[in-house]
């Protein structure tokens, strides 16, 4: 499947709308473990598991698609972009770091409190700042491509799974997550 370089963009700048919503909700699971309250293990789980099938595994390589684009079409454009892959690596490790975490959880194990609001901060913190410098940096360059490249159309193929969160065909294992969201809204 082919789209319009103009409609990559904005499908990935609403992925970044998401994916502020969850890191909102994780802020709040943060919190609850700073009150010494029992954050809710089950929602910080789906986050992260909504995080790697959708953010790491569709989101960042249609990013690199985009990135590819302004690259090839204007190399003026391609300052800064070597930082993107090693920034989406890491950003996967500190995500498996606290998925890890919660799953250890799961299983019995210890883990303290300290150590899961450690790598959840770490994780919340450094996807706020590479989300920042995409939309206040990159996406604005990429608009200008766009602006220019009315025409142009990206193969999306590999990267064409719907959201399963915020999709059109939302996936019942994410129930829990997906009240949650509601519940933030409405809060
Ligand atoms: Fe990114
Ligand atoms: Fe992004």
């Amino acid at each position: 499947m082919t789209i319009l370089l103009a409609d990559l963009l904005s499908d990935l700048r609403e992925d970044h709308r998401n994916m502020a919503v969850m890191l909102d909700l994780l802020g709040g699971q943060v919190e609850h473990i700073r009150n010494g309250e029992r954050p809710d293990y089950e929602l910080i789980h789906d986050i992260m598991r909504y995080m790697t099938v959708y953010s790491d595994a569709v989101h960042h390589p249609k990013e690199d698609l985009l990135y590819g684009a302004m690259r090839s079409e204007k190399p003026e454009m391609a300052k800064g972009l070597e930082r993107v892959e090693p920034e989406h690596r890491e950003l996967a490790k500190l995500g498996e770091a606290l998925r890890n975490d919660v799953e250890a959880v799961a299983s019995g194990a210890a883990v303290t409190r300290d150590r899961l609001v450690e790598d959840t901060n770490n994780y919340v913190s450094m996807l706020r700042k590479h989300m920042a410098w995409e939309e206040e940096d990159l996406f604005r360059r990429a608009r200008e491509l766009v602006a220019s490249e009315k025409e142009k159309f990206i193969d999306v193929s590999n990267f064409d799974t719907l959201d399963p969160v915020f999709g059109p065909e939302r996936q019942h294992s994410f129930a829990n997550l997906l009240q949650n969201i509601k519940d933030l809204s409405t809060s």
